[in-house]
């Protein structure tokens, strides 16, 4: 443990407790991630209070031995996270409300607040402080000059500054040539969902869906007034076999080709070449939802699907809600040309046009490289926290729980056996009291397997390791036998999906 003094000019302890050697710290990680995760762990457990002062960085890089940008970026990260912030001229503090604790050995009582999203929800996202502040300056620089763009009804497809630079992402992280005038902004994948099916089906049509996959959009589907027809996925994606067999005539089929919501899979090249066959076949429209792309960990991506048919029968859908935040509802989907027509038609009957203030902000993040460097830091710390929860889930449940590492985005699914029942998933999760889903939340029709799927992305990696013991643990204890006989006593062996999952995942 090193003494370490601080030098602000408010009241201050003279010292600072730093424990370098802990079990908190990851010993092979990066001077200043280990630096950061002692720092995380003073402010959590106390040592360092809501609204201190942190030591300047050069006393605290002289006193641990570390390069002084090893500090400096450890700050960084820990005023990114919520735990400090910044102010000129005085330097680093403990933020007054630190975002959540991650045990209760501190003495001293914490002053915490409920995150906004428990340890290992999904929907998560971390943006690097640069970003961040880069993003600021771009909103307030629009801000100061707003004018008359602002000031009428604008395109419903949303601006043709912020489509021109969406097409320009496009063309270079996936490879997908189109023009502005294919794009449309809207404030999500559920709501681009809604718009382009309302301008392509007729009630009642139905909609192949994933299953498992991703409940949001079957609700979209639902609750606009189509059916969907849960079509089972294997380790090569969607089966499109199946779907023919199900509903040969659907009109349109919803996937997450590039990585399967929630199982990871990535769709072989035939059955992509299957499904644009059963496209053309029913004259049916596939709505491509390519929600995490940006973040590849392995390897290089498959072209998109929307990049292999051309646009001509897929739309594809893409969201700022993982490369920015969620905050932000901005999405857009890139469609083919005859659909340009009705589609802008459908958008003007429903909501007219996006809201136009953050649209030059987002167009700015893209054009000046800011996003592109966001999404290169943040991958870095995505990876790191995907290999933390994953190593953590399997090390703790003794082998129990089966975390196979994901080479793309920001969750991943953590499997019992099959033949566990899934009510241990369920017991396990209520017992950690973690967020996240059961894996049985996202099925629809197919038999459930036990597990869960949780999210990595956006969580101070202390919490995320913390939590996830919690979890294995728990996980433990649910699988022993005593325990199922006193909670249900069958010890059948029969996965059944749990009554909250059966409620939210309807359909
Ligand atoms: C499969 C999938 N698609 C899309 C999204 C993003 O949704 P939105 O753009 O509405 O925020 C998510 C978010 O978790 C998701 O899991």
């Amino acid at each position: 443990m090193q003494k370490i003094p601080t030098n602000s000019p408010a009241p201050r302890k003279a010292e600072l407790s730093l424990d370098l050697t802990g079990p908190h710290v990851t010993p092979r990680a990066s001077a200043p991630h280990r630096l950061y995760q002692a720092l995380c762990h003073a402010i959590v457990s106390g040592i360092v209070k809501p609204g201190e002062p942190l030591p300047p960085s050069r006393t605290l890089a002289s006193q641990t031995g570390f390069p002084r940008n090893a500090v400096t970026t450890a700050y960084e990260r820990l005023i990114a996270d919520g735990f400090a912030v910044a102010m000129v001229g005085s330097g680093t503090f403990v933020a007054a409300r630190i975002p959540a604790q991650a045990s209760g050995a501190g003495k001293t009582r914490v002053v915490v607040d409920a995150p906004p999203q428990g340890t290992l929800s999904l929907g998560c996202t971390h943006i690097d402080a640069r970003a961040l502040q880069r993003f600021r300056a771009f909103v307030g620089r629009r801000m100061r000059a707003f004018g008359t763009d602002h000031l009428h009804y604008g395109d419903p497809r949303g601006s043709r500054e912020l489509r021109t630079a969406i097409a320009d992402h496009l063309l270079s992280a996936r490879g997908l040539r189109c023009d502005p005038d294919q794009i449309m902004l809207a404030s999500g994948t559920q709501h681009a969902l809604r718009i382009v099916l309302s301008a392509i089906l007729k009630p009642d049509d139905r909609v192949w869906c994933e299953d498992p996959g991703y409940p949001a959009a079957r609700r979209a589907i639902e609750h606009c007034g189509y059916r969907p027809v849960a079509v089972p996925v294997d380790a090569s994606g969607m089966i499109v076999a199946k779907g023919r067999a199900l509903a040969p005539t659907a009109r349109a089929a919803y996937v997450t080709p590039s990585h399967q919501f929630p199982l990871g899979v990535q769709m072989s090249m035939n059955r992509r070449l299957e499904l644009l066959d059963w496209a053309r076949d029913a004259d049916a429209f596939v709505l491509e939802d390519d929600y995490d792309s940006e973040f590849r960990y392995d390897g290089a991506p498959l072209l998109s699907l929307a990049g292999i048919d051309h646009l001509q029968r897929v739309i594809y859908v893409g969201t700022f809600s993982k490369t920015l935040f969620p905050g932000l509802r901005i999405g857009y989907c890139a469609m083919p040309e005859k659909l340009i027509g009705p589609v802008t038609m459908a958008r003007a009957a429903l909501d007219r046009f996006p809201g136009t203030l953050l649209e030059g902000a987002v167009a700015d993040m893209l054009n000046s490289g800011a996003f592109a460097a966001n999404l290169r830091r943040v991958r870095g710390l995505y990876r790191e926290a995907r290999d933390v929860l994953a190593a953590t889930l399997s090390t703790a449940s003794e082998g129990r729980l089966s975390v196979p590492v994901p080479s793309q985005g920001l969750h991943l699914v953590a499997r019992f056996d099959p033949s566990v029942d899934a009510q241990v998933a369920a017991q396990a999760k209520a017992a950690a009291g973690v967020e996240g889903w059961l894996l049985a939340e996202t099925y629809a029709r197919a038999r459930p397997l036990p597990g869960f799927v949780l999210g990595f992305a956006g969580h101070p990696i202390p919490l995320l390791k913390a939590s996830a013991e919690k979890l294995a643990k728990a996980s433990l204890a649910a699988l022993r036998p005593s325990h199922k006989q006193d909670t249900h006593g069958t010890g059948t062996g029969k996965a059944r999906k749990p009554a909250s999952a059966r409620s939210r995942s309807a359909g």
